[in-house]
């Protein structure tokens, strides 16, 4: 499956980019209103980009009101990233969309910087919403963590049903003229391509530690590095930083990643699953275990 990565993609204001998705992941929905960060809340860097947007959305009761219907209506199956400051904010949000029938998955954003990252706080929140709805769950973990395998086993353990993989990286950039931070709340999230090496290590490292569905995203911007992740150990690939500069990805994406499948002698893209884990040496090789290169 080809979805969004949540927050990079308005489906209300561009339905045909969404119709060209499998699913759809709304941004991440609060208990109550988020006006979000200070301007200036995105910049572009050399290696990809840095936002600040603080987690803006219009809170659980108008989405439920408002959006929820109208994205319903787009004919894409939605899944809800659900954000929080607490483990109960999460709990409170399943438990409210696990009646609509419009939902068909729900994204645990248990990376952004309030909640990141020690396994119990992850796991907490995944055991505390699995209570709460009958959803699919997708764990959204941060690659900014000691040790992300044990993160992922943490959730797996507390009933999550997938991971989603990777979430942005704290990252800042300086105005050059005044040498000031370039964004209103000084840091941001790096997402783009100086990601990919590191979803790359992520998708790898929880596909081994948990064997779990996970959707893989950072810095896609081609079939090829699509068709990478799904080798690392990905079942889905999402776009992100890539839909701002170019609302065809979803389409050329999957032209591309067909095409680099079948350029390895893959019939579909999805026979490149995990590959990357496999041994390519011919059986009776000997290895000089001397060398770590
Ligand atoms: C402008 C912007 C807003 C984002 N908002 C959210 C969000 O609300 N919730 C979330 O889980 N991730 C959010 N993300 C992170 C993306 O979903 C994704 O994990 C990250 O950008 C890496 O993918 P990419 O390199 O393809 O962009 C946001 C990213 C960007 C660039």
């Amino acid at each position: 499956m080809l979805l969004n990565a949540s927050g990079c993609l308005d489906a209300l204001t561009a339905p045909d980019v969404a119709r060209g998705l499998d699913a759809f992941v709304t941004k991440t929905v609060t208990p109550l209103p988020r006006h979000g960060n200070t301007p200036v809340r995105i910049a572009e860097t050399e290696v990809g980009m840095l936002n600040s947007i603080g987690l803006a959305n219009p809170g659980i009761d108008r989405f439920l009101t408002r959006n929820l219907t109208q994205l319903g209506e787009l004919g894409v199956p939605l899944w809800v990233s659900v954000g929080g400051f607490e483990t109960d904010d999460y709990a409170e949000i399943c438990s409210r969309l696990d009646d609509h029938a419009e939902v068909s998955a729900i994204e645990l954003n248990v990376s952004c910087p309030n909640v990141e990252a020690p396994a119990e706080s992850a796991a907490q929140i995944v055991s505390a919403s699995r209570l709460a709805t009958r959803k699919p769950l997708w764990a959204k973990l941060s690659p900014a963590v000691p040790d992300i395998a044990e993160v992922a086993r943490a959730a797996q353990a507390a009933g999550a049903d997938g991971l989603s993989l990777v979430n942005t990286i704290r990252g800042l950039k300086l105005d050059s003229r005044t040498l000031r931070p370039a964004l209103g709340p000084g840091q941001g999230g790096l997402s783009g391509p100086a990601l990919k090496p590191i979803a790359l290590a992520a998708v790898a490292t929880c596909y081994r530690a948990t064997q779990m569905p996970i959707v893989g995203m950072g810095g896609v911007q081609t079939g090829l590095d699509a068709l990478e992740l799904i080798a690392a150990g990905a079942r889905h690939v999402a776009l992100g930083t890539v839909l701002f500069a170019d609302p065809d990805a979803p389409a050329r994406v999957r032209t591309e990643l067909h095409a680099a499948a079948a350029e390895r002698g893959w019939n579909a893209y999805e026979d490149a699953y995990a590959v990357a884990h496999e041994e390519t040496l011919s059986a009776g090789t000997t290895l000089d275990e001397r060398s770590s290169v």
